[in-house]
């Protein structure tokens, strides 16, 4: 008898018949709405492995219906959505897609940080609603790119991508990450900073860092303080790293120059959030990695990932 998986939200048909091959497949038939906890509770009950999102908080209570699991492949390289510990505990392998999403993600990371710059949200607005009658000499001006100095907190491939991308725009690279990266200083001509000092030297800072307990508000108050100005901070890793309180405060004082959030503590974030009200943020609904190439990328790795776990391959991305 063949094993059995269940998908949380519809994928490709070509991914789904790749699958059936080797498992019985089931799949919540939904592509813009995430299984309901209920049926998810229900379904993950005599499964062999759980091909999921990070729309599902896969946490001690869920595991605990498990009967048969052994593998848990999620469709992201973030997994904060899984408690891998107690998944390990139980003897379940955690598995993400990292790598396929690497330069997509820093596209978009550095597509916010110049629509930032240039109030490219904005501008846009302001022509639709037709409010532009003349060309004028300060209309709409924001920060040059060019020259200025970008912070990268958490160089990991895609802090490396990103820098490679800031280097062909001329800026000077500073960068704060656990570990220092010798060779990618040599390569890149990036400097380490101490976390403190970047954030008093930065123009741009952006956030590339994995969210853990270690990086739950990393970036509050006392650290909105330490920025300059003209500061525009950029988020494209998790929501939970910055506190959405006290950068409201930042924004709107003045106290820092502009943000640009792909990711928001809670998602999707509700229209009517004070953040949203702020003519100095630009905001996309988490696409770092949404490119159709690269989705169809990760769709993939994640069932070679729970493939090989179910055949006991060497898989080279389980994360417990
Ligand atoms: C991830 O993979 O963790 C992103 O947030 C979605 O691509």
């Amino acid at each position: 008898m063949k094993q059995r998986i269940y998908i949380t939200r519809k994928i490709s048909n070509e991914i789904v018949e790749w699958l059936k091959q080797f498992v019985d497949v089931k799949m919540w038939m939904e592509e813009e709405t995430p299984v309901p906890r209920a049926i998810l509770q229900k379904e993950i009950r005599e499964v062999d492995g759980l091909y999921c999102l990070l729309t599902e908080q896969v946490d001690r209570e869920l595991i605990n219906q498990a009967n048969n699991l052994k593998v848990i492949s999620n469709m992201a390289v973030g997994y904060n959505n899984i408690d891998i510990e107690y998944a390990a505990k139980k003897g379940i392998a955690v598995t993400n897609t990292p790598g396929v999403l690497t330069e997509t993600t820093a596209d978009l990371t550095f597509s916010l940080l110049m629509a930032t710059a240039r109030r490219l949200g904005e501008a846009e607005q302001f022509l639709r609603e037709g409010k532009w009658t003349t060309w004028s000499p300060m209309l709409l001006t924001g920060q040059d790119i060019y020259g200025t100095t970008l912070g990268i907190i958490g160089l990991g491939r895609i802090g490396e991508a990103v820098a490679r991308r800031a280097k062909g725009f001329g800026m000077k690279i500073i960068y704060y990450n656990r570990n220092r990266k010798p060779n990618v200083e040599r390569e890149l001509n990036l400097t380490y900073y101490p976390f403190e000092e970047l954030l008093k030297t930065a123009d741009y800072i952006c956030i590339l860092t994995p969210f853990t307990d270690e990086t739950k508000n990393l970036i509050d108050e006392r650290e909105f303080k330490l920025m300059k100005p003209n500061t525009i901070l950029i988020n494209t890793s998790r929501g939970g790293i910055v506190n959405e309180e006290a950068l409201y405060k930042a924004l709107s004082k003045n106290q820092i120059w502009g943000a640009g959030l792909d990711v928001f503590d809670e998602e999707p974030i509700s229209a009517d959030h004070p953040l949203l009200s702020l003519k100095n943020v630009v905001v996309t609904p988490h696409i770092g990695s949404a490119s159709i190439q690269t989705r169809m990328r990760m769709a993939k790795l994640a069932a070679e990932n729970l493939i090989s776990v179910l055949q006991k391959k060497q898989c080279s991305f389980i994360v417990n």
